[in-house]
């Protein structure tokens, strides 16, 4: 079995060369007298024919063989395969091992289940698509390696036990043998090491770093993700910016040959909330949030009556549609999102009809018609209430709106970054100040006179990218003063003893003389998805968990054993279930 090369390898120019070509066979066709098979490998699918000549064993799908024989050209060849010209005529195959029957369809059309597809990940990960993702995957990193180790980043590795870090989900834990009652913390991401490599003197650091997170799982969220993780020193927001993009623009040319025009869009995250309702805001289409407050500002409504916003979205064309079922659902829709309900108005013949149309005043049509530009058959969707709830809710109708009504054109790149985010956030429910990205983040210089007074005023140097409305990577310029860093801790509500025991050993190194230093994180997973143009993270990661957090394939996790419970002085007092 010398295999001469990989089946994708061959075409036209190699007609007449006898070949050996190894690999699975994807499909068995019996025409009479003579047998065609698809052999698949790595690269991807061949033709073999096989006549009264061959030597043909009893093949069956997924059965490893190898095949020796001659390049011919196809009477009837497949444009939908790269090797569709050519066919093998085989002289001779052989069985290198058999297979049983699979538990799914091994081709991109598959009907399995994805609980299926992740128990037998192994036969999941031969579709031709799995690997495509895998090739992106790989790509994206290779463009990594090559770009930033050109300009002098070096890739370092980072503690897996380790310490809480401080990006606000919550921690993996892993018990101590050594030390009963005592636990390392699996990193949420490498942002503390990364920045006392900064004061190690690194200057240029990267890593592709795992990272665990367990928090409650979405279509692009993994508890155990992988980040491309960056930090520089001696670079200002503008320039560490700039060499970002252009490492941007190198995974697109080299993953799908797509050229970013730069320098990329820099979107104020008020920007963003106003118009779009989202920080991670996706513009290829048109639907934008208007301020409508003005226009109300003498409503005789009761729910438009000492409100903190008043927003609205305007779609066209939906009106005709829009049932009295669709607009409880856009109610149902408002009230997740903690608003008492929204006002649907619908134009029609020239008039706005629908059931609010008795609080609007005459002078109030005319704004609204000014202001949005409302033509028959358009909606208009106006949501009242406290900013942080209103935004995020027109925000996501116009969304639902745009997949609804395919406004995206598919295979479109929509790229953006979002800067100058509020440094701080108040928890809407209790009211409690937290980091918008991390502690560590810097307030910009012209809003630190308001950290005594107002600390949710302060912006931050902190940046998102944004691609197609996911949030691809994220970063901030960090704080390397000592005396800011503290008032931050202050402001967080953290006391001098959770600070020691928390960062203590991080807020000691900067003593020592520490760089103005700035990074970021790409979610390499999100890349991927992106690239690869597909919506589910796990479809780009080899061996994931599913939305349960457990991987079906290898039952993860699981109980062990009473000993190993004992090595660790654990007693477990609550199972879910033995
Ligand atoms: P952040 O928490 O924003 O920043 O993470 C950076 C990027 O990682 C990706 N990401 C995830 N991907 C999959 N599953 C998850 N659970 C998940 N969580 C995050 C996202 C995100 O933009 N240390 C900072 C970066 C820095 O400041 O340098 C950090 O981790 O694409």
């Amino acid at each position: 079995m010398k295999r001469t090369c990989f089946n994708t390898e061959l075409n036209e120019s190699n007609v007449g060369q006898e070949v050996t070509l190894v690999g699975w066979v994807s499909k068995k066709r019996n025409l009479g007298s003579i047998a065609f098979i698809d052999l698949r490998d790595r690269s991807g699918i061949i033709q073999i024919a096989c006549n009264e000549d061959t030597n043909l064993p009893d093949v069956r799908n997924e059965y490893v063989i190898s095949v020796t024989g001659k390049v011919s050209l196809r009477s009837n060849p497949n444009p939908n395969l790269p090797t569709g010209k050519i066919e093998i005529v085989a002289s001779e195959v052989k069985v290198v091992n058999t297979a049983k029957t699979t538990p799914m369809i091994i081709a991109d059309e598959t009907d399995a289940l994805e609980d299926t597809r992740l128990k037998y990940r192994y036969l999941d990960l031969r579709r031709p698509m799995m690997q495509k993702y895998q090739d992106v995957r790989h790509n994206i990193k290779m463009a990594v390696h090559e770009y930033l180790s050109k300009l002098r980043f070096i890739e370092v590795e980072t503690p897996i036990l380790t310490l809480s870090t401080p990006e606000g989900a919550r921690d993996y834990l892993v018990p101590s043998r050594v030390h009963h009652g005592k636990f390392y913390a699996l990193p949420q991401s490498p942002q503390i090491f990364k920045q006392l490599l900064m004061i190690g003197g690194f200057e240029r650091y990267y890593q592709i770093a795992r990272c665990f997170r367990d928090e409650d799982l979405r279509a692009d969220r993994q508890p155990d993700f992988t980040q491309i993780d960056i930090e520089t020193s001696f670079l200002d927001q503008d320039q560490f910016l700039t060499m970002m993009e252009g490492l941007i623009k190198d995974i697109f040319k080299r993953t799908i040959n797509y050229d970013v025009k730069l320098p990329l869009r820099r979107l104020p995250y008020q920007e963003a909330m106003d118009n779009y309702g989202s920080d991670k805001p996706d513009t290829r289409f048109d639907i934008k949030l208007h301020d409508v407050k003005e226009v109300f500002a003498n409503s005789e409504f009761g729910g438009f009556k000492d409100v903190e916003a008043i927003k609205a979205i305007k779609v066209d064309g939906v009106a005709p549609t829009t049932s009295r079922k669709v607009i409880d659902g856009l109610t149902l829709e408002a009230k997740k999102f903690g608003l008492g309900g929204l006002s649907v108005l619908k134009k029609e013949n020239g008039e706005f009809t629908g059931s609010f149309v008795k609080f609007l005043s005459e002078e109030e049509k005319a704004t609204l018609n000014n202001v949005l530009d409302v033509n028959d058959d358009d909606i208009v969707i106006i949501a009242a209430g406290k900013y942080n709830r209103v935004c995020p809710l027109l925000g996501s109708l116009r969304l639902k709106y745009a997949r609804e009504l395919n406004l995206i054109q598919p295979g479109t790149f929509d790229l953006l970054w979002v800067i100058d985010f509020p440094l701080f956030e108040r928890d809407v429910e209790n009211g409690q100040i937290t980091s918008t990205h991390h502690p560590f983040t810097r307030p910009r210089d012209e809003d630190l006179q308001y950290l005594d007074t107002d600390p949710t005023k302060i912006l931050s140097y902190a940046y998102d990218i944004v691609i197609n409305g996911y949030e691809a990577g994220g970063g901030s310029l960090r704080i390397y003063d000592q005396d800011i860093q503290k008032k931050i801790f202050q402001v967080l509500g953290l006391s001098d003893e959770d600070i020691k025991r928390k960062f203590g050993f991080f807020v000691d190194a900067f003593q020592y003389g520490t760089p103005p230093h700035a990074g970021m994180a790409f979610g390499l997973d999100r890349l991927t998805m992106i690239l690869g143009q597909t919506d589910n993270i796990r479809d780009v990661i080899a061996f994931p968990k599913n939305l349960a957090a457990t991987c079906p394939m290898s039952g993860a996790p699981n109980i062990v054993d009473e000993d190993q419970l004992n090595d660790l002085g654990i007693a477990v007092t609550d199972w879910e279930n033995k």
